[in-house]
């Protein structure tokens, strides 16, 4: 009896430890979801939260020297200079600048739209 109890807190242990790393076991795209990218619903939500206070149209002028990344197509016609950007590529400026990191999956979504075609959806 005593042992069933035992064993029961071992399983319970290992279990919740290898749900608790699920990210760590698995790789991210399993929840990341990168399936249909659309340029309004998940790529402009990306920009706007990291890039906007200085790639925005009204921003750019003062803050990035009037480089905007607000509309499809400059967004578009940037998407391989973005894609280095935002992997602090060598070559290419680190964005978003003096900012952390954008994590993985956004990295990940941005490079599925640019692979999709750069679709204005
Ligand atoms: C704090 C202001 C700031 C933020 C936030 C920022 N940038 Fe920039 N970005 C700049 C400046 C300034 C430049 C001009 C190059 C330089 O100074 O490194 C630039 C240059 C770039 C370039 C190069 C454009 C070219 O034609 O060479 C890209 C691409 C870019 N940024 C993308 C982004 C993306 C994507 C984000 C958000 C994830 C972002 N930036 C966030 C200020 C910013």
């Amino acid at each position: 009896m005593k042992k069933n109890i035992i064993f029961l807190l071992i399983y319970i242990a290992v279990y919740g430890c290898y749900w608790e790393n699920q990210e760590a076991l698995y790789p991210v795209d399993q929840f990341c979801d990168t399936a249909f990218v659309s340029f309004s619903g998940d790529i402009l939500p990306i920009l706007t939260n990291n890039c906007f206070s200085c790639h925005s149209n009204s921003n750019a002028p003062e803050n990035a020297f009037g480089i905007t990344l607000e509309d499809h197509v400059d967004v578009s016609a940037s998407a391989i200079l973005i894609i280095g950007a935002i992997n602090h590529l060598e070559g290419f400026p680190q964005m978003p600048k003096n900012g952390v990191k954008l994590d993985t999956c956004k990295i990940k979504v941005f490079e599925a739209w640019e692979n999709q075609g750069s679709l204005d959806n």
